[in-house]
């Protein structure tokens, strides 16, 4: 039986040169593979909540992102340099922009509905769309702790990837020592799966992280208390423009 040729599709060869991670036209993630066949609905922003507003970032952000990213008991338990002015403020904002317009995720500004004060972070990065998979971060400004933000937040990104966005799977690493994180993502459902070692580095020392799991059926929505999100006393003051605190 003659075989179609039209049908057979030349597989990609791979070179040190289709790895790279920069993207180029007619590339997926930098790989010189078809784009994938799954399309994943958009989420229709702002997502609202109770108390709060999960928006896209604007250009207007980046003052409040480094005022409360320059307080270290909130950037040493995420990915960041240990400091954090206005500059990187601004290459922040660009990036989730850049990764909400491609689809890759959602990065999103937390504010407080009513007064729109710009209150924290909460993101979803999709990490395998065959498998549909995402990971989920967040941090909350000090003066705002303790009052549920973080777990309401979370919880509205979990509902919509999986409601919406019909993922399977979401997946987080909380390194040692961060109980606040673990409570949010236990809240939520999250279970432990294991300890990934020495994979985070805090002020020089290498520290292990605990891997958390959630799967859409295992998800619990939070509901917050009653009443009004307010600033604790302790604000700490703006930094100067283009300048961060010492660590
Ligand atoms: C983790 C973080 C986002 C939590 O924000 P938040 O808005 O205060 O969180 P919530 O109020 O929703 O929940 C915090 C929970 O942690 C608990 N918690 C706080 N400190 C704790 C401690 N030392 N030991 C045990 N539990 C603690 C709180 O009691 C609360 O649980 P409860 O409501 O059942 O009492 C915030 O502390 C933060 O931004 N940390 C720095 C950045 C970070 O670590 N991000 C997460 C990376 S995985």
């Amino acid at each position: 039986m003659p075989v179609d040729t039209t049908r057979v599709r030349r597989e990609p060869r791979l070179s040190s040169r289709t790895l790279q991670t920069v993207k180029a036209p007619g590339t997926y993630r930098g790989l010189r593979m078809p784009p994938p066949r799954v399309n994943l609905p958009r989420l229709r922003l702002p997502l609202r909540t109770p108390r709060l507003l999960l928006r896209a970032y604007s250009l207007r952000d980046p003052p409040r992102i480094a005022r409360w990213l320059s307080d270290r008991e909130v950037s040493r338990t995420i990915p960041l340099w240990p400091q954090y002015d206005l500059a990187d403020g601004t290459a922040f904002v660009r990036s989730a922009r850049a990764t909400l317009r491609s689809g890759d995720g959602y990065r999103l500004a937390i504010a407080i509905r009513g007064s729109g004060e710009y209150v924290g972070s909460c993101g979803l990065e999709i990490r395998s769309l065959r498998d549909r998979r995402a990971h989920i971060g967040y941090w909350v400004a000090r003066p705002f702790w303790g009052q549920g933000i973080a777990s309401e937040a979370a919880s509205r990104l979990c509902q919509e990837a999986f409601r919406t966005l019909r993922l399977h799977r979401i997946e987080t690493g909380v390194v040692r020592g961060n109980p606040a994180s673990r409570a949010v993502l236990r809240r939520l459902g999250f279970r432990s799966e294991g300890w990934a070692r020495e994979n985070f580095r805090v002020d020089g020392e290498y520290r292990d992280c605990e891997m958390m799991g959630l799967l859409a059926r295992e998800f619990r929505p939070y509901t917050p208390p009653p009443g009004p999100v307010v600033a604790a006393a302790s604000d700490p003051p703006d930094p100067e423009p283009g300048t961060a605190r010492p660590a």
